[in-house]
């Protein structure tokens, strides 16, 4: 059963083509690889002991898409193909109404959509902008988003939600990510910032091995307990199988559209983050504290019940778990040429 992964070498999409071959479907990444790497191809190929098909295509390119999905006849599709840095949306939006919103109709418009029986959305809990209640659900309001990325996102939701609302016979799962950490516990795929990290984990790593000096905890006055802002750290294997679970929901029930979240529904704090890397790690991280950052929700996580009960899904990895296996993808990079390795400043 082939499934069509638009991004599939990125981040979440690289731990996701590894998930679904262990479940066994076959993944068939298109990647364009502006801001992945082709040595992810061969790690995943080395996790799952076996070829990968993919192809070096724009998502946004509707031939070479039309043809890729002609030759494969995938089932279902996940599409992760986007822009996702919250700062450069705000600097450069056009990139991210291109990206992950114009070439999103592109790739609806190709899809022969009466083959797809499910399709699986990323989507961000960034969609709920400042949650009036904590843990927020599902069902709560979306409110204005903070930066052009978010509002590709709800715009992403928006415009999936109209578009399999006219269609009998397909499914659509969308996925409300939390903050995505870790990496593959064989230390083979994990994330790859491009430039400056603006995500808090890559830059403790980072500053950890020495190619950061420091890390600034962004606000110590937030009316929070220890006065740092608070998020759902989400183990990236763990959400690699919610997207899994997503996908085999739809396949049965075909003509459905569903919402989750995809959290451990339990909160930690920035200095949390730090003391359970120092411990995992054995690293003292050199930091300090600045001001906030701009558009820094200051506590959000995730009620995480719908997507236990109706997909099955827990969150298996610990906080601990993740750094640990984010810390141990740091020191293994060293060993993979990857061109955003040289655009460290
Ligand atoms: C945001 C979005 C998330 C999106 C992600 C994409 C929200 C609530 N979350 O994540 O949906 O997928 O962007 O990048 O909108 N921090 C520091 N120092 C640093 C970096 C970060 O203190 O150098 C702090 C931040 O202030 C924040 C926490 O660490 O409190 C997490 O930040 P980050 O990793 O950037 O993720 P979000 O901004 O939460």
């Amino acid at each position: 059963m082939k499934i069509l992964l638009t991004g599939g070498a990125g981040f979440i999409g690289s731990h996701t083509a590894v998930a679904l071959i262990e479940n066994g479907f076959e993944p068939i990444i298109v990647d364009d690889f502006r801001n992945s790497e082709p040595f992810v191809i061969k790690n995943i190929e080395k996790i799952v002991g076996k070829k990968i098909t993919s192809y070096s295509s724009d998502i946004g390119n509707k031939e070479e898409v039309k043809n890729i999905l002609q030759k494969e006849n995938p089932i279902g599709v996940i599409h992760f193909a986007a822009d996702k840095a919250v700062n450069e949306s705000v600097v450069n939006p056009m990139k991210y109404y291109q990206n992950n919103v114009l070439n999103l109709i592109n790739f609806l418009e190709v899809i022969d959509i009466a083959k797809i029986n499910s399709f699986v959305f990323s989507s961000s809990c960034t969609v709920y902008g400042v949650p009036d209640k904590i843990p927020v659900k599902e069902t709560a309001s979306i409110k204005p988003a903070f930066s052009p990325y978010g509002y590709t996102k709800q715009v992403g939701e928006r415009i999936l939600n109209d578009f399999f609302k006219s269609l009998p016979s397909s499914s659509l799962t969308l996925l409300r990510y939390f903050n995505p950490i870790g990496a593959h516990p064989s230390g083979l795929i994990g994330e790859l910032p491009i430039g400056v990290p603006s995500n808090l984990v890559p830059y403790i790593t980072q500053t950890a091995i020495g190619k950061r000096k420091k890390l600034t905890v962004f606000g110590k006055d937030y009316d929070t307990k220890d006065g740092t802002c608070i998020r759902d750290y989400i183990h990236v294997v763990d959400l690699a199988n919610a997207h899994v679970a997503s996908l085999k929901k739809g396949l049965e029930s075909k003509d459905s559209i569903k919402v989750f979240n995809v959290g451990t529904g339990k909160g930690a704090s920035v200095l949390d983050v730090i003391t359970a890397f120092e411990k995992v790690s054995k690293h003292d991280l050199n930091y300090g504290f600045g001001p906030r950052r701009a558009g820094d929700v200051p506590k959000i996580y995730s009620d995480n019940t719908l997507i236990k009960h109706e997909l099955d899904w827990d969150a298996k990895f610990s906080l601990e778990d993740c750094l640990e296996h984010s810390w141990n993808w740091e020191k293994n990079l060293i060993k993979f040429k990857y061109k955003s390795a040289k655009k460290q400043d």
